[in-house]
């Protein structure tokens, strides 16, 4: 798909649909839904006093052959309350838009600005909002005829700015749409087709194209550098683990910059081990390897966007299977920092090779961490599937991530992380157990395990288990994989 800026007036683009957004009450109708009124001889006015169109989030109004325009058809899409519209929730409308049109048959779509937004950071969130509306989990249907039929060639953007800017802002979005879809096409694979190693020549291939440098850690390496609790959750399969270790380096790096380290949970399949989860959607465990597509993605914008601060990127990769060697209920393990883990359950995976992966990150000269895991189901209990559980210390460090997530329109909540909880991994045996005793707070005690192997260096975790992956699909968004958090991380990045 192209998207290109275009400079002739709006009305006399030829199209298949020109694109744009009105706000809920608006009470008299301004600047280009002025004009459009106008040429139209007053009926979109019409339409809005009958209460037919109401500008309620994402609803959507199609007018065939408007006049005054050379477009075939008029969309408006819904933009909410003017008073709470953040220039980021363009995202979702571009890809609401996209989608609706793609579904019509339409070839070519114009994306007309509106009044206030108009510069580099709309131009951004509209680019992303369309590439990301263009991503469909089709790669292993065969019969592609339906499809390719269905395909939108070229989006205009009318009415933005010009300047260096707004075309630049161009090619982030596109480069973080594209990002965010590279860790999607990830999630998306089954694990016969993305094992532990599988899962590193994919990131080696991605780091050569953008030109990252990258170094994957085998078995041996892995057990030279005693990561016990990492090779406990993978004795149990019969395919080996990777680390991979992905460096971004500024051209003119400051003295004494902070170094972003992002580590990601890679279980390519979670069959809970020994502690054997159900079957009903066992299948979906292929997507345990959510937050190492996240930093993976996170990698592959960062390379393009090139932030002041040093990143690594330390991805733990592994199945948890139940196979003859597996561990078991009441082992221990010793986690590279020398702690020792008593392992109550197997199917608390996530947090044991995180333990190693976080240690590492830090032993690697990471000063400040952040890392993303679809770590606990009790995140979907605690914020179902609408926000991801940020955990964080110290407080000033979350709080400035929090702003990112606020400026990429991103849903995010902070989670408490008080030192009571920590007496919930207690054990008798081992320094600390992979579970929490008592009921309750189990997001909270996966958090704090983690927590355990970072000491008191800034951290950041983000439990993406129930935001990753979403069952129904939403306008802008193909059900599936989500990319989520991505946005985030690189603003967090670019302004560290
Ligand atoms: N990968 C799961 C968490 C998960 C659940 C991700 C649902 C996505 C959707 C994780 O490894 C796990 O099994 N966690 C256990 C921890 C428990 C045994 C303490 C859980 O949440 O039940
Ligand atoms: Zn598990
Ligand atoms: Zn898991």
């Amino acid at each position: 798909m192209q998207i290109q800026f275009e400079s002739q007036p709006y009305s006399s683009i030829q199209a298949d649909a020109l694109v744009t957004y009105i706000f809920d009450k608006e009470d008299k109708i301004e600047g280009v839904l002025a004009d459009l009124n106008s040429a139209m001889k007053d009926r979109l006015a019409s339409l809005v006093s009958s209460g037919e169109v109401t500008g309620k989030p994402l609803s959507l109004t199609l007018i065939h052959f408007p006049e005054g325009v050379e477009a075939k058809r008029l969309l408006l899409i819904g933009a909410g309350k003017s008073d709470k519209f953040a220039t980021a929730d363009l995202r979702k409308i571009a890809g609401t838009a996209f989608r609706y049109l793609k579904n019509l048959g339409a070839k070519k779509i114009v994306f007309l600005a509106r009044e206030g937004q108009r510069g580099a950071n709309a131009v951004r969130y509209v680019a992303e909002g369309l590439v990301i509306g263009d991503f469909e989990s089709d790669k292993y249907k065969t019969d592609k005829k339906e499809k390719d039929k269905k395909e939108i060639q070229s989006v205009a953007l009318a009415g933005f700015d010009s300047s260096h800017d707004v075309t630049k802002a161009l090619d982030d979005g596109r480069v973080i749409g594209e990002s965010m879809n590279f860790a999607r096409d990830l999630i998306n694979e089954p694990s016969n087709r993305l094992t532990p190693r599988m899962l590193a020549a994919k990131a080696e291939a991605m780091a050569k194209e953008v030109g990252l440098g990258i170094e994957i850690l085998d078995e041996r390496k892995i057990s030279e550098l005693k990561m016990g609790a990492l090779i406990g959750v993978a004795q149990g399969s019969i395919e080996p683990p990777r680390v991979i270790v992905i460096r971004y380096n500024p051209e003119h790096a400051r003295p004494g910059a902070p170094v972003l380290g992002l580590v990601g949970k890679g279980v390519t399949f979670d069959t809970g081990g020994i502690s054997i989860k159900p079957a009903d959607n066992m299948e979906k465990m292929k997507y345990d390897m959510g937050g190492a597509a996240t930093m993976l993605g996170t990698m592959r914008a960062l390379a393009y966007l090139k932030p002041a601060v040093p990143v690594i990127c330390v991805i733990p990769a592994t199945e948890n299977m139940p196979g003859g060697r597996a561990q078991k209920p009441g082992d221990v393990q010793i986690a590279m920092s020398g702690k020792t883990i008593e392992v109550i359950n197997t199917d608390a995976e996530g947090r044991l090779i995180l333990a190693d992966g976080v240690f590492y990150a830090r032993k690697l000269g990471a000063t400040h961490l952040i890392d993303a895991a679809t770590l606990t189901g009790a995140i979907q209990v605690a914020l179902a599937h609408i926000h991801t559980g940020a955990f964080g210390a110290p407080r000033e460090y979350l709080d400035q991530f929090l702003e990112s997530t606020k400026a990429a329109g991103e849903k995010m909540w902070p989670m408490p992380i008080d030192d009571e909880y920590r007496d919930m991994i207690k054990s008798d045996i081992a320094d600390i157990r992979n579970t929490g005793t008592g009921k309750g707070g189990g997001a909270i005690t996966g958090a704090w395990f983690i927590k355990e192997f970072v000491d008191d260096t800034p951290w950041i975790h983000l439990d993406i288990a129930a935001t990753t992956w979403v069952d129904a699909g939403r306008p802008w968004l193909a059900k599936g994989p989500t990319g989520v958090a991505i946005p985030s991380l690189v603003d967090f990045a670019m302004k560290l």
